[in-house]
C-alpha cells in the first residue's frame, strides 16, 4: 500500500512521461525513446493505482494483468504490419467498453449514493457522458475493425435523412440524461441502459456511413473519442492521471485527424459527423495515352545513367515486404555516386507513418527520407522516380480531374520528373479503386511484378 501523497507524485511523474512520450513520437530519431517513456509511464500508472488506498482483491488484479499481458504479447507479435490499423481499431473498442463498464459500475457503486446535492448531480452527468462517448467508441471501433479487415463491406452505407435521425437520437439521449440526473438512488438505470443502446446504434451508423477510403481518418477520430472516453472515466473515478492521459490521447488523436484530413482533402467537420467518404463530384475524365512497360535490365540501365533518384513507396511495398532489398538498392546507387532520396506521402500505405516504420525497420537513414512537401519541388530536377507499390498517392487525377473522387487530395507529383518507373503487379487500381492516368503518361514505364521480386532483380542487374 502506498500513501495518497506518493500516489499523486507517481501520477504526476507518469503524466510527464506520457507527454515526453508523445513528444518523442513526433520524430523518427526519438520515436524509440518515446515508446520507452510510454511503457515506463504506464507501468508506474498501473502500479501506483493498484497499490493505492481502497484497492482490494490484488490477486484477481494480478491474474487479470497476467492473462491480458499474455494475450497482448501474442497479438502484438503475430500481427502483420498491414493489419495494424485493424488492431488499433479493436484496441479502441476496448477503451470504449471500459468507459461503459466504469460508468455502470460507478453508478451502481454504494459510494455514489452517499454523494449529495450538486456533487451527486455532477457525478451522474459524468457517468452519463462517459457511457455515451464510450458506447459510441465501442461499437464504432468494432465496425471500423470489420471494415478494415474486410469482414464488413467497405462501401459507405448512407440513407436519406440519416443526419436528422442521428440528431434526433442525440436529442433523445439528452432528454434521457436530464431524467437520469434527477432520478433518485439507482432508479435512473433504465434511462442509462436505453441511452447506451442508442449511443451504440449511433456508433454503428456513424462508421457504417463512411467509405473504406476514409477509414484511416475514422480510426484516428475513434482514437480521439477513446481518449475522451478515458478522460470521462477518469472524472467518474476521481482519477487525475486518467483524466490527463485521456485528454492527451483525445487531443493528439484530434490533431492527427486534422492532419490526415488535410492530406486526403477531407473536411474535418464532416468526419466527426460521419458519412463523408463518397464525395465523387461527377464523371471521371477519359484517360488518354498508351501504357508502356520496361524490364529489369532496361530499368537498371536507366538507373545507371541517372544522377538523381527519388523512391516513392506505397502500400505494395508493405505487402511485398520489399523494404530490405529497397535499402540494398539505395546503397548500390549511392555507392555509384548518385543522390537517392525517398518521398513519403502522409497517407501512403494503410496507417499514419506506415512507410517510415518500414524504412526504419530496414535501417534506411532518416536524412534521406523526406515528406511530400519537402520533395515535390525537387521532382522537375530529378532524373528518375521509382514508384514502388504506390498508386493513389501519385495519381495526377487528384490535381487535374475535377470529376475524380480524390480530386483535391495533395499527391506526390512524380510525373514532373524526367522518367517515372511504376513497379506493381498489374494495372489494378489502388485503395480508392480508381484508374491512374500516371501509367499512361509518355515519361512513365511500368515494371510489372511483385515489388520485392522486381527490386531483387534490379539489384542483380546492377
Ligand atoms: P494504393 O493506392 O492502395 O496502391 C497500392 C498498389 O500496390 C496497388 O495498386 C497494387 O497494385 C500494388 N501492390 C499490391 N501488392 C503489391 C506487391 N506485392 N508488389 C507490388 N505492388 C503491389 O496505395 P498507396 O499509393 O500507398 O495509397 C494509399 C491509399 O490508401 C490511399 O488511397 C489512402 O487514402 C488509403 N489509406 C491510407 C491509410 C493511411 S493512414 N496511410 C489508411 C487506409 C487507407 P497491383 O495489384 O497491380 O500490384
Amino acid at each position: 500500500m502506498i500513501s495518497t501523497g506518493i500516489q499523486t507524485a507517481a501520477y504526476l511523474f507518469a503524466s510527464i512521461l506520457f507527454i515526453l512520450s508523445l513528444g518523442g513520437l513526433s520524430s523518427q530519431e526519438s520515436a524509440k525513446r518515446g515508446v520507452l517513456y510510454g511503457i515506463v509511464g504506464m507501468a508506474i500508472a498501473i502500479l501506483s493505482t493498484v497499490l493505492g488506498a481502497g484497492v482490494n482483491g490484488h490477486s484477481y488484479i494480478i491474474i487479470a494483468l497476467a492473462i491480458a499481458s499474455v494475450i497482448g504479447l501474442i497479438v502484438a507479435r503475430k500481427v502483420e504490419m498491414t493489419s495494424m490499423p485493424q488492431l488499433v481499431a479493436i484496441l479502441h473498442s476496448f477503451v470504449g467498453l471500459a468507459a461503459v463498464l466504469v460508468g455502470f459500475g460507478s453508478y451502481l457503486d454504494a459510494h455514489t449514493q452517499t454523494l449529495i446535492g450538486s456533487e451527486h448531480t455532477i457525478h451522474l452527468v459524468e457517468v452519463f457522458i462517459g457511457v455515451f462517448i464510450g458506447a459510441i467508441t465501442f461499437t464504432g471501433s468494432i465496425i471500423a475493425w470489420g471494415k478494415l479487415d474486410g469482414k464488413i463491406t467497405s462501401r459507405a452505407l448512407a440513407y436519406k435523412g440519416r443526419h436528422a435521425v442521428n440528431i434526433t437520437l442525440v436529442v433523445v439521449s439528452i432528454v434521457l440524461g436530464v431524467r437520469f440526473a434527477m432520478a433518485p438512488e439507482t432508479s435512473g438505470l433504465i434511462d442509462l441502459l436505453i441511452m447506451t443502446a442508442i449511443a451504440s446504434f449511433i456508433g454503428i451508423m456513424l462508421v457504417m456511413a463512411i467509405g473504406g477510403a476514409d477509414m484511416p481518418v475514422v480510426v484516428s477520430m475513434l482514437n480521439s473519442y477513446s481518449g475522451w472516453a478515458a478522460a470521462a472515466a477518469g472524472f467518474m473515478l476521481g482519477n487525475d492521471l486518467l483524466i490527463v492521459t485521456g485528454a492527451l490521447v483525445g487531443s493528439s488523436g484530434a490533431i492527427l485527424s486534422i492532419i490526415m484530413c488535410e492530406a486526403m482533402n477531407r473536411s474535418f467537420i464532416s468526419v466527426i459527423f460521419g458519412g463523408f467518404g463518397n464525395a465523387s463530384t461527377g464523371e471521371a475524365k477519359e484517360i488518354e495515352g498508351e501504357v508502356t512497360s520496361a524490364n529489369h535490365v532496361e530499368v537498371a540501365e536507366m538507373l545507371k545513367e541517372a544522377q538523381t533518384v527519388i523512391i516513392v513507396p506505397g502500400y505494395g511495398m508493405a505487402v511485398a515486404k520489399a523494404q530490405y532489398p529497397v535499402f540494398e538498392l539505395v546503397q548500390k546507387l549511392k555507392a555509384d555516386g548518385k543522390t537517392v532520396r525517398f518521398g513519403i506521402h502522409p497517407v501512403a500505405g494503410r496507417l499514419p507513418g506506415h512507410m517510415n516504420v518500414l524504412l526504419a525497420e530496414a535501417n534506411v537513414p532518416y536524412d534521406i527520407v523526406l515528406e511530400m512537401d519537402e520533395i515535390n519541388d525537387d521532382l522537375p530536377k530529378t532524373d528518375i522516380v521509382l514508384v514502388i507499390g504506390a498508386n493513389d498517392i501519385v495519381n495526377p487525377a487528384a490535381l487535374e480531374d475535377e470529376g475524380s473522387p480524390i480530386y483535391g487530395m495533395p499527391v506526390i507529383e512524380v510525373w514532373n520528373a524526367k522518367k517515372v518507373i511504376v513497379m506493381k503487379r498489374s494495372m489494378a487500381a489502388g485503395y480508392a479503386g480508381i484508374e491512374n492516368p500516371l501509367f499512361y503518361k509518355d515519361n512513365t514505364d511500368m515494371l510489372y511484378g511483385d515489388a520485392k521480386m522486381s527490386v531483387d532483380e534490379l539489384n542483380k542487374a546492377l
